[in-house]
Order: C-alpha cells, then sequence, then structure tokens
C-alpha cells in the first residue's frame, strides 16, 4: 500500500539580494538530492522552496528604482526560478512571502497565538540593523555597528510600540521535545548548541514591527506589521494550505526535513519555529538538518563577508575552459558541493578544486569507464553492446554502492554516498584494467563479450544512482548507452533483475567529461614573462648521434591509468614486431580514446625504465613546452613497425 503521507522537504526561503552562490545554493542542491533521491524510491514527495520579501532594504530598493516593491520583488523571485531551472532543481512548490496565501496563514498564525495567551504589547527599544532586519542587544557604544561580522552597518537606535511572543514560557517544553526526538536536530552536536541556547534562559521575542507597507499587516492592529523573520517561517505552514487542514495539510504536514544552515538553526529553526507551532497546537516537523559554511579562506563566503561567485558564474568559467555542455558544467557544481562537504562542517571552495574533483572523479574515474568501453564496442561490435553474462562480482560491488548510498543518503552523508557510488566505478575501472577487454577481442571474443556487457550494465545502474546526485550528465551516460532517457523507473525497478543492455546500439557523441586545463594559479595577467633559458637549448648532435634512435610507427591497443599518478598512463603499443608497454605522462591532456587506435610515434631502442614501478619500453613523441599539446602521428597510414627517420 502506498505511503498516504508525502516526503516534504524545504530549503530557508532565499533574502533576494543576491543570486544563487556556492553558499546558499548548497542548502537548495542538498534538498533536491534528497527529493529526487525519494521520489526515485518511488515516494511522493513535495520539495518547497521560495523567496523571503519583506525585508526593509527590499523596499528601499524599490524605491531608489521607483518601483513598487512588488513589482520588484517579481523580477528578483524570477531570477531565483531561472537559476534553480539552470542547476536541475525540482522543485514542487516556489513560496514567495509576498504572496496573498503566505499573509492569509502569517495572520492566522498571528490570531491563533493571541487566543492562546501567548501575545501582549509592550515597547521595544533597541539597536537595530536595517541591513539584517534584526534588533541586536543594548551595548555601552553611542553609536555602534552591527555584530554580525559579515555586515558591520551602523546600527539604528529604535524604540516602537510593539507585540511580543511569550517564547521563555516554552523553555522547558522545547528541552522535553529534544529529548523524546533524539532525530529533530541534525547532526547530534547541533543539538547540543541549540539545548545549551535554550538552558541559558529565553526571552521573549519581538514579533512586530511599525508599518511601512511592506509587509503583512499584524492583526487587529494595521499601524504594525509582522517582523520579518517571524512571517518567514510560517512559510513552510503556508506550502500545505494551512489553515485549511483537509486539503494538502493532512498529506505533507508534519514536515520531513527543514534544511537549513547553522547560522538559522539555534534562534531560529530550532527555537522560535517550535515555539510557535507548540503555541497554535501544531504538531513540529519531524527533523531540521543543519549544515556548515562553505568558506573562502577561512571566512563564510556572503556577500559582504567576500568570496562571493554565483554558480552561473562558475559554470560559465567551466564552459570557457572545455567544450563542455552547459548542464554538465551545473552538475559539476553540484557534484563538487554534495562530495566535497560534509554535511554538517564547515568546507573551504575555490575554484582550483572545483576543478580538481571534475578532473579526477568525472573526467577520470567515471570518463575513463566510458572511454575504455564505448570506442571498444564501435570497433569491434558494429556499436552494439554484445550478449554476454553479467559479472556477479561487479553485480555485488553496484548493488553494495546501492544499498551504502540510500543508507548514507538518509544520514545526510551525501559525501560517504558519493563515495560509495565512486569505489564501485574504481572498481569497474579495475575489472577493465584486469580484463583488458581491448586484447580480449582479439583472443577471446566471447569474454570480450562478457566484460563489455558487465561495464555497460554497471554504468547504466551507476548512471541510475547518481541521478539525484549530477541529474543532466547521468542522463547523458544514459544516452551514450544508447538508452532511451526520461522514462525511468524507481530505483528497485532500474536496479533489479538481469543486465538490460544487450542488443542497444550505442550512441557514443563527444565525451561527456572532457579534462579541463587548469590554469595555473597565477592569472594570465600576472604570469611572468616566460624567458627562453640558454640551458633549453641543446647542444648540437652530429648526424651519428641521431641516427643511434629507433623511431617507429606503433597503434595504440589501450591506455589505462598507471594508479596514483595522474598524469600517466600505461599504453600497450602494437611496434609491428611486439607489443610494447609504454608510460606516457600524458593521461592529464588526452583522454583514452583519443589515444586508443592512434597511430603514435615511439621511439623505440630507449632502455626500459620504471616510472612508478611501471616499466616503460619506450616513448611516444608529442609537442608541448611542458605538458603536451599535440601527439606526434602519421599523415597517411603506415603499417606498424615502419621506422621513421
Ligand atoms: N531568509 C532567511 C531564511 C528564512 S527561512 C524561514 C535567510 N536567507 S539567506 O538568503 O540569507 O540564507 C539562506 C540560506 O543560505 C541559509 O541556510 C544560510 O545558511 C545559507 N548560506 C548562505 N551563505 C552560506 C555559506 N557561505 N555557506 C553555506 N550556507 C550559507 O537566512
Amino acid at each position: 500500500m502506498s505511503d498516504p503521507k508525502a516526503y516534504y522537504i524545504t530549503t530557508p526561503i532565499y533574502y533576494i539580494n543576491a543570486l544563487p552562490h556556492i553558499g546558499n545554493a548548497y542548502t537548495t542542491i542538498v534538498a533536491d538530492t534528497l527529493a529526487r533521491f525519494n521520489r526515485a524510491r518511488g515516494r511522493e514527495v513535495v520539495f518547497a522552496t521560495g523567496t523571503d520579501e519583506h525585508a526593509e532594504k527590499v523596499l528601499q530598493a524599490a524605491e531608489a528604482q521607483g518601483l513598487e516593491p512588488k513589482v520588484f520583488a517579481d523580477g528578483l523571485a524570477d531570477g531565483f526560478r531561472e537559476a534553480w531551472a539552470r542547476l536541475g532543481i525540482t522543485y514542487d512548490d516556489f513560496i514567495r512571502t509576498s504572496e496573498e496565501r503566505h499573509h492569509r496563514a502569517t495572520r492566522e498564525v498571528v490570531r491563533r497565538m493571541m487566543d492562546s495567551g501567548d501575545i501582549y504589547k509592550g515597547d521595544y527599544e533597541g539597536w537595530y540593523c536595517v541591513s539584517c532586519a534584526t534588533f541586536f542587544p543594548d551595548t555601552d557604544s553611542d553609536s555602534p555597528n552591527c555584530p554580525n561580522e559579515e555586515c558591520g552597518k551602523p546600527l539604528e537606535r529604535r524604540k516602537q510600540p510593539s507585540y511580543f511572543f511569550r517564547l521563555s514560557a516554552y523553555g522547558d517544553r522545547l528541552l522535553a521535545h529534544f529529548e523524546e526526538n533524539p532525530e529533530f536536530v541534525v547532526p547530534e552536536f547541533r543539538k547540543n548548541e541549540v539545548v545549551s541556547f535554550i538552558e541559558s534562559g529565553l526571552h521573549d521575542c519581538c514579533i512586530s514591527r511599525s508599518s511601512n507597507g511592506w509587509g503583512v499587516p499584524f492583526p487587529g492592529d494595521e499601524e504594525q506589521q509582522v517582523y520579518v523573520w517571524f512571517d518567514a517561517l510560517i512559510n513552510y505552514l503556508t506550502v500545505t494550505g494551512w489553515p485549511d487542514e483537509d486539503g494538502d495539510y493532512q498529506r505533507l504536514w508534519p514536515c520531513d526535513v527543514h534544511l537549513v544552515g547553522k547560522d538559522i538553526l539555534t534562534r531560529f529553526h530550532a527555537t522560535l519555529w517550535p515555539a510557535m507551532l507548540m503555541s497554535i497546537g501544531v504538531p513540529l516537523p519531524k527533523t531540521v538538518a543543519a549544515h556548515g559554511f562553505w568558506l573562502n579562506k577561512d571566512r563564510k563566503i556572503s556577500k559582504s563577508g567576500g568570496g562571493l561567485v554565483s554558480v552561473d558564474q562558475l559554470a560559465e568559467e567551466m564552459g570557457e575552459m572545455v567544450e563542455v555542455d552547459r548542464d554538465v558544467a551545473y552538475d559539476a557544481v553540484r557534484y563538487f558541493a554534495l562530495r566535497e562537504m560534509t554535511f554538517g562542517q564547515d568546507a573551504e571552495f575555490s575554484r582550483e578544486a572545483l576543478w580538481g574533483r571534475f578532473n579526477a572523479d568525472l573526467a577520470n574515474d567515471l570518463g575513463n569507464v566510458l572511454n575504455r568501453s564505448l570506442p571498444l564496442i564501435e570497433r569491434s561490435f558494429e556499436g552494439v553492446i554484445p550478449e554476454g553474462s553479467y559479472d556477479p562480482d561487479i553485480d555485488a560491488s553496484v548493488k553494495r554502492a546501492a544499498k551504502l548510498s540510500e543508507e548514507r543518503v538518509d544520514d545526510f552523508d551525501f559525501r560517504g554516498a558519493l563515495d560509495a557510488i565512486w569505489e564501485s566505478i574504481g572498481n569497474l575501472n579495475k575489472y577493465l584494467d584486469t580484463k583488458a577487454p581491448w586484447n580480449l577481442v582479439r583472443d577471446d571474443e566471447a569474454a570480450a563479450k562478457d566484460c563489455l556487457l558487465t561495464t555497460c550494465e554497471a554504468i547504466r545502474r551507476l548512471s541510475i544512482l547518481l541521478t539525484p546526485f549530477i541529474p543532466h550528465a547521468a542522463m547523458e551516460v544514459r544516452s551514450q548507452l544508447g538508452l532511451a532517457v526520461g522514462t525511468e523507473g524507481t530505483f528497485e525497478e532500474e536496479l533489479s533483475g538481469g543486465p538490460r543492455v544487450a542488443g542497444t546500439k550505442i550512441a557514443r557523441g563527444k565525451p561527456i567529461f572532457p579534462r579541463i586545463k587548469i590554469p595555473k594559479s597565477k592569472p594570465a595577467e600576472e604570469a611572468e614573462p616566460v624567458e627562453k633559458s640558454v640551458a633549453d637549448e641543446k647542444p648540437k648532435a652530429s648526424f651519428d648521434d641521431f641516427m643511434k634512435l629507433e623511431f617507429r610507427v606503433g597503434t595504440c591497443l589501450s591506455a589505462e591509468p598507471v594508479e596514483g599518478a595522474d598524469k600517466l598512463y600505461r599504453l600497450k603499443v602494437d611496434i609491428g614486431t611486439e607489443e610494447r608497454q609504454v608510460v606516457a605522462g600524458v593521461a592529464h591532456v588526452f583522454p583514452p580514446d583519443e589515444l586508443v587506435g592512434k597511430k603514435l610515434v615511439i621511439v623505440a631502442n630507449l632502455e626500459p625504465a620504471k616510472i612508478r614501478g611501471v616499466e616503460s619500453q619506450g616513448m611516444i613523441l608529442a609537442a608541448g613546452e611542458k605538458d603536451p599539446v599535440a601527439l606526434v602521428t602519421l599523415d597517411r597510414d603506415v603499417e606498424n613497425g615502419e621506422r621513421v627517420r
């Protein structure tokens, strides 16, 4: 029987003053991954995100442009929607606090809190930061600045009649709730912070401001409007259709997960929000999950704190460095965010780390499996994935990845889930190393078929597991396998039973994950001019010297990475009389399929040498000052073993 309760997941609603950057995009990427994962398990999911629009600075910015605040906010909210679409975010509801449905829910919450006797009128005086829309406790200074280290703007002294919520009455009930519901705040160590905050004593909370016409009017007192943070939290109920309790509310509430950053956990999502719900008699959400910060040189990335770069800008930069599908560039950002950060902890963001992960994990590990199998299927099986038997060890490895990734995603351990999937991708690469299907196609066709069928089926299954993390790229992988995309079933349907890819005509296109040539850390304009040193010029060689070297033509049969060395391939080269193993430092530049099958020129009489423990019996010729940029090949076909002079 299907679950009548949908899996309801939310992100914070975002201030509309900055478009998604790695910091706030992270919350949304995590939420999207959870939403997609649960949909793939056959659960009905409702994933809500949106915009928090009632800040005073929105009004000020609109006035500065001579626009109605709603019209101004419409443009910014659309900007968010479009940015999320580019990142592949599959939200089901986009809630804006300026919407009528939200005003209605907010006013009803306030009315019910009044009915519970939890709201009283008083005077509020304090230091107010317009930028953060927050009052701060009194200080000794006459003109203090905002204590929020990312802001630091001058505070304004404000005194106003206001309404207060008796938050102080809820401390014990909140602590009891945490005690009885250990999963309410995750990770565990964050719960301890929240408990200490509450144990140190809660103060009543001012929940209204004098009206400026851009906010939710306070019920029964139109001179006042609801404080922005108070109305913002209510968005989670608005989405369910509350206060109507017979529609979606029944299906959605209590919310399964509120995802938040650690800065908005303690005061807001783990204290004020649950106390508000207690006051109106609505059950509490099941879990509030808080992640850490993305840092730039140890400081939180933010508009004022520095290091802010929009996700669009990152995708654009990637597009400038390498010929990559734009959707895949966005997936690279998703992948990086999910793999690099341990949920709950802070993580440092840098472009070098982003490009590095793309090259190492996507281009090398995942890309290699494709590059080592699809061209071979084209060459040896007319592009059709052969029938064969599915290797039981690979089957077990993929099943293990599926089990572990499901368990870990449920624990918000996205990094661990990807580790498990990458372990299986690693096993697949090792399997290809051992089986060497490029040799089997000559020596044992049946074994070559088993190997290629196994590889393609494992890739298909792993791509299903990868879809929630990197949706576009995973689809592209399936379409290169020649599979119909867009009609995938649940994990259970896609990952059970025997192999399904045999007989499929593959559709290999350009590499999905082409290697990025990572610019050196110094920007080009600062780079020191390269001066040719005299030492670069080699002494003259006599004709006899030259004749000592033997250059031969050979066909590259295979190119496999050398363990522990990002730049090295172990090449097998057929030089007519024999097969040579050559270690070449070209792996960071050329994917295997640009080498395999190509006629190369090798220095055939070099003394064998061990490079990273692997014997190299020759050297291939390539052009390039430091890194190879072009291979020396032949402009027409000649037999392997031909000498080059
Ligand atoms: N509008 C409030 C939330 C109201 S929810 C009822 C708000 N908005 S925000 O746009 O400032 O931040 C939204 C989310 O982005 C928060 O969860 C915050 O933690 C997250 N991040 C913003 N910068 C961040 C980093 N540098 N790193 C990680 N997340 C950070 O707060």
